[in-house]
């Protein structure tokens, strides 16, 4: 595949930022960069239609392994890289730059985004969250996510992450939500989802915090557009201010997910 280096250097925060990025954040960065390319040309041959949810379950068969899988524990370019090791006390920074470089950006953008649009810090950071536990995980990302950022936020975060995996199935216009064509091709244009996911869409939509998942969403990126590059640095005081970070580090605090913190930490664990 051809490389579109303007593109890849832009969208990683320029030339110098891409200098003082470790070889492996590098490598893991290109990779990611090319599967985003490969989308961008799935998508453009799919244009004019998308495929049916048969069709898509059809699909299973042909991949070595499954959706759900998380980022760091499969590679869809040739074989996985070593990570650098995080410090002894990680911190959420050291987990952003060293461990979360397949959500990173996506989720900066979306950050980004609600900050432009004036919303609460709560919700800045809930963006800024609210898709990096797929490096762990995919599959029920909302619920995973929450989990794992449950005993570091206020309640309030923790719905927002948590629910905007099944708002995202769901209209909501008059706060400026629309369908996105990238479920379209991801679920099939015939989706319904499942009874859970609609049940769950109806206890949110009546809860009093309706508006924090919801503009979770409305804030969400379909796309990877590197004319936009917000980096870590501009969220690090919101953090500062909306994150308990444990002094043991995450993942060593003893807390009844350090073992999810730890899995991102050391994926090449074999047991
Ligand atoms: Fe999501
Ligand atoms: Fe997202």
């Amino acid at each position: 595949m051809e490389i579109d280096r303007r593109a890849f250097f832009a969208g990683l925060g320029g030339v110098a930022a891409v200098a003082a990025m470790a070889d492996e954040a590098k490598a893991e960065a290109l990779e990611h960069h090319m599967m985003l390319q490969l989308n961008v040309a799935n998508q453009a041959a799919s244009q004019s239609k998308f495929p049916t949810a048969a069709e898509v379950a059809a699909q299973i068969e042909t991949q070595p392994s499954r959706r759900g899988t998380g980022n760091l524990f499969v590679s869809h370019t040739g074989n996985v890289k070593r990570l650098t090791p995080l410090p002894e006390r990680p911190t959420l920074v050291d987990y952003y730059k060293l461990r979360f470089m397949a959500t990173s950006n996506h989720c900066l953008q979306s950050a980004n985004r609600a900050l432009q649009n004036g919303m609460s810090e709560e919700i800045v950071l809930a963006c800024l969250l609210h898709d990096t536990v797929q490096d762990l995980i995919k599959v029920d990302h909302g619920w995973w996510g929450a989990q794992m950022y449950e005993p570091y936020v206020s309640e309030k975060v923790s719905f927002a992450i948590r629910y905007h995996q099944a708002l995202r199935f769901y209209e909501d216009k008059e706060h400026g939500y629309e369908y996105p064509d990238l479920y379209r091709r991801m679920f099939g244009s015939d989706y319904k989802p499942e009874p859970y996911i609609e049940a769950t869409y109806q206890m949110v939509r009546n809860h009093k915090w309706y508006l924090e998942p919801r503009m979770v969403t409305v804030n969400d990126l379909y796309a990877f557009d590197p004319k936009v590059n917000p980096t870590l640095d501009q969220f690090v005081d919101i953090i500062g201010r909306n994150f308990k970070q444990p002094k043991e580090g995450l993942g060593f605090d003893n807390s009844p997910v350090a073992h999810m913190w730890r899995s991102i930490s050391r994926p090449d664990a074999p047991l």
